[in-house]
């Protein structure tokens, strides 16, 4: 846009343009100076008139190359002043071909072939020079040297033509010599001087220009005949060297005035350009200055040129205001033109506010669009997430659920196994093999749970310093009937059997039966499985190798062993494909690595770093968690003790009382018979768990998680909480085995957490340890029932209970009436309750824990105080001092009475 504008401010001069060009014949004369000047002030006249001089300096190729190129210029018109009148004739026809109309001016060229002529009329010229020569002179012969002008020039001929004519009419004049010149005066002075040498006499010089008769003049003043010989010029110039100012000399007698005519040729020009119709020849006007009216002329010709000096002064201005008008026009246009670019600019700013306001619109819509979509997905995705939750709980569920049948399979097939010793027997053979193939869900059980639990990031390590070769002997001790069966050369080797490591057992246990079962799954029979042991001193590592001589793995699908679900392609058996990638996770775990070579069989390797440095503290356990431990010792036999089992407590004895929560019937159903012998069984299936606590007040209860009402967690903390049950240590039985859930067994004030599959014999030695810490409590509680505020064995309950129940006897002491009732109401349970729960803390019964309080402080009182027997009966609530004795001698196997005495 600036840039159009740009154009436009600088094209306007060029704009109906009137290009008129002139050829100049030369320019060294003042002559064709003044010629030029008049020229270019008569068309600054006209700011329209865009005129071009080309001067040809004499030379007549010089001329008709630059009026060709004028031609090519494509004027509007073309003026030429030719040097010769016949060599500039042809190009003048062809300016007028190519149709630019031409202005002949000064001389003629020879054809008439030009648009106009303009100049004086030379002949006239010529013979107003005769005339001025024959008036001015009174002699009878006058003689005349005439010097002509350039040959083939038209002036020159036309004025000797003119000047002849006139002489030849007067006899008394004679033309004596004739000189040829070129215009300029040196072309003529030595021909001249050579006439005057050679002695011809002369009265008179004419010279057809004032330069030629100056010449001539210094000629004669040269021989100093000067005043004897009188010149006339042509031209009659103003100014110092002009001629008019040589006539005033009295250089010269005379000079033909020649215009010119440089102001009329322009504005002859401009009409042929504005076809107006003008003559074909413009002749200007000649006269004689001589002495009489030389001063006049000079005077006219002075002020002529003084106006055209102020003319050009004014164009000068008037230029210069021009080209202010035209910088200030374009600075005007420039500042127009900003001002449009920054109203467009405003204009475009206001569209855009609109249009951004209502793209925002539109993006605040999208937005909203997205937001909503962007909700939906969220919504969609939570409600996957959800769903997947959902369904990896149910599989997690489902696959705990599986355990406790597997349990109960286990466990009865150990029982079973107790029947029937007789190895090698049919019933023990099949007993077998339903005890290994659930040994075998139940580990595919636990590989699964423990993808879970790996997938969640939830397994933490727990190292413990462990005997490797020992370690190892356990789990190769296993296998070894099964490589028996199978004839296979079987072989654990150490080069350093009391090599001690940091491993997870749990853990290292899975990875060396994953190794294990794998290696008996493809070696045919007869074949060789080893584990060796290498302690390798130099890199503080042990590297395990599994070596067998099985199937192998192809070599394309090695790198892909430890990936999830895995299946060699060779392998035709049932497999999870989860057993070795787990394995990996394990040992990674450990911060070891795991490799495999399959040349010939397949060997797996692998390294794991000594000492303890490479794990977190928290990673470092002393012992082995009870949780686990459960799980590991499931399986071994040695832990199977038969003393658990049946343990009749003999027919009289009074039987501890267990309350089962479980809502698995086949399990409870199990337990129950499994532990009816030794106690008084109470089952709940967990819809009435609460009510029979609260009823039976047992002396340990069993309680599952899972249950279909409240769950095992909140079951257990309402009855830890309850005085009526706080006491009853609770084991908590679950297929949950995460760690979380035991932290939250634990906290719900469960005293013992049991993971299904549990082994049964546990259970039993956990009961009975249980019991016997009660046991030794209780005795400690009723040797002490005075310091028991005291101690911090009991929970905060319990010592709450304690400290309530001995304040409510003491205050009552006194009264006789005070009855158990009466106590158990003040601590806001039923009587039986009391009984149930004073019995489990002290093993006695309440009117005795009422009865030892009573006596403990009657024997007090009879050490130290001066109260009679019957007094002191009476003050801690005896009803009478007879039944104070019996009971005291009961207690302490002495009288109140001999015991005062015995003091
Ligand atoms: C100037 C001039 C004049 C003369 C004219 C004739 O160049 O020599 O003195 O009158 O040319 O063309």
């Amino acid at each position: 846009m600036l840039a159009l504008f740009f154009l436009s401010c600088t094209g306007e001069k060029d704009e109906g343009k009137i290009r008129i060009g002139f050829s100049q014949a030369m320019s060294n004369d003042n002559w064709r100076r003044s010629m030029n000047n008049s020229m270019r002030l008569q068309a600054s006249l006209n700011p329209k008139i865009d005129l071009i001089i080309k001067d040809a300096n004499y030379v007549v190729a010089t001329q008709i190359e630059q009026i060709e190129s004028l031609i090519a210029d494509s004027l509007d018109v073309l003026i030429v002043s030719p040097i010769q009148s016949k060599p500039v004739t042809s190009v003048v026809q062809k300016a007028l071909y190519a149709g630019i109309p031409v202005l002949v001016v000064d001389r003629k060229t020879e054809s008439q072939q030009y648009t106009a002529y303009l100049g004086a009329d030379n002949i006239e010229v010529g013979r107003n020079a005769a005339k001025e020569i024959i008036a001015s002179n009174i002699k009878d012969s006058i003689r005349i040297i005439e010097i002509k002008g350039l040959v083939g020039s038209s002036p020159a001929e036309e004025r000797s033509m003119g000047f002849n004519q006139i002489i030849d009419q007067f006899k008394k004049a004679q033309i004596t010599a004739t000189i040829e010149g070129n215009w300029e005066k040196e072309s003529i002075q030595n021909k001249f001087r050579q006439l005057l040498n050679d002695d011809i006499k002369v009265d008179y010089v004419f010279a057809h220009n004032d330069r030629m008769a100056v010449g001539a003049w210094e000629v004669a003043r040269e021989l100093g005949i000067e005043n004897e010989i009188s010149f006339i010029g042509v031209d009659g110039l103003a100014g110092t060297n002009g001629g008019i100012q040589a006539v005033k000399d009295g250089v010269l007698k005379a000079t033909v005035l020649y215009p010119t005519g440089g102001d009329e040729a322009i504005k002859l020009a401009l009409k042929i350009f504005n076809k107006e119709a003008i003559p074909k020849n413009n002749i200007l006007s000649t006269t004689i200055i001589n002495e009489l009216n030389a001063d006049i002329m000079n005077n006219q010709f002075e002020k002529i040129n003084e106006q055209q000096d102020q003319m050009e002064e004014q164009l000068a201005a008037i230029k210069k205001q021009e080209e202010l008008y035209y910088s200030q026009n374009n600075l005007l246009k420039i500042t127009m033109a900003l001002l449009a670019i920054i109203l467009s600019l405003a204009v475009y700013s206001v569209y855009s506010i609109f249009a951004i306001r209502k793209k925002n619109k539109q993006l605040v819509l999208t937005n909203d669009k997205v937001t909503v979509q962007r909700n939906q997905i969220e919504k969609i995705a939570k409600e996957v997430k959800i769903s997947n939750e959902a369904k990896l709980n149910f599989f997690t569920g489902l696959s705990h659920e599986f355990k406790t049948p597997i349990t109960l399979i286990l466990s009865s097939v150990e029982s079973m196994s107790d029947f029937v010793k007789e190895k090698g027997s049919k019933m023990r053979n099949e007993l077998e093999l339903i005890h290994n193939n659930s040994n075998r869900l139940l580990r595919l059980i636990n590989q699964l749970l423990d993808f879970r639990k790996i997938e969640d990031r939830k397994f933490n390590l727990k190292a413990s310093k462990t005997n490797l070769y020992s370690f190892s002997k356990i789990i190769f001790k296993d296998f070894e009937r099964e490589a028996k069966k199978s004839n296979i050369d079987f072989k654990l080797t150490s080069n350093n059997e009391a090599l001690d490591v940091f491993i997870d057992r749990n853990l290292m246990d899975k990875v060396y039966f994953n190794l294990l079962s794998n290696a008996f799954k493809f070696t045919p029979d007869n074949g060789k499985i080893g584990i060796h042991i290498e302690d390798d001193d130099k890199k503080n590592m042990v590297v395990i190798r599994f070596r067998d001589s099985g199937i192998g793995i192809p070599p394309n699908e090695i790198d892909g062993v430890f990936q999830a679900f895995f299946k060699g392609s060779n392998n035709r058996k049932n497999s999870s494909g989860i057993g070795l990638h787990l394995s990996k996770e394990f040992v990674e775990m450990h911060k070891g690595t795991i490799q495999v070579n399959s040349l010939h069989g397949t060997e797996f390797i692998i390294s794991l770093y000594k000492g303890q440095a490479h794990f977190d503290e928290t990673e470092i356990i002393s012992e082995q968690d009870l949780v686990d431990s459960n799980i590991i010792d499931f399986s071994s036999d040695h832990l199977i003790d038969d003393n658990y089992l049946i343990q009749d407590p003999g027919k009289n004895q009074e039987k501890y009382s267990v309350l089962i929560i479980e809502d698995n019937k086949d399990l409870s159903k199990f337990l129950k018979n499994k532990l009816q012998l030794e106690y008084d069984i109470h089952l709940s299936d967990g819809t009435d768990a609460l009510e029979k606590a609260f009823e039976t007040v047992p002396d340990i209860i069993l309680c599952d998680i899972n249950l279909p009402d409240k769950d095992g967690f909140e079951i257990c903390e309402i009855l830890k909480r309850d005085l009526r049950t706080s006491h009853i240590p609770t084991i908590i039985l679950t297929a949950l085995g995460n760690k979380e859930s035991y932290i939250k067994g634990l906290q719900s004030g469960a005293d013992l957490y049991l993971t299904k599959p549990f082994s049964y014999s546990i259970l039993v030695q956990s009961i009975k340890s249980l019991l016997y810490n009660r046991e030794k409590l209780r005795y400690y509680y009723t040797s002490n029932i005075h310091k028991i505020e005291e101690l911090n064995s009991f929970g905060n309950i319990e010592q709450k209970f304690i400290h309530q129940l001995n304040s409510l006897i003491n205050e009552n002491l006194g009264n006789s009436d005070y009855s158990v009732e009466n106590l158990a109401e003040n601590l806001t349970i039923s009587r039986v309750q009391l009984y149930r729960k004073v019995k489990a803390m002290m093993g006695i019964s309440i009117s005795d824990y009422i009865g030892n309080i009573r006596l403990e402080k009657a024997k007090v009182m009879l050490e130290t105080g001066s109260l009679t027997v019957a007094e002191i009966a009476y003050t801690n609530g005896f009803s009478s001092p007879n039944y104070f004795s019996t009971a005291f001698k009961n207690k302490y196997g002495t009288s109140p009475i001999a015991f005062r005495k015995s003091i």
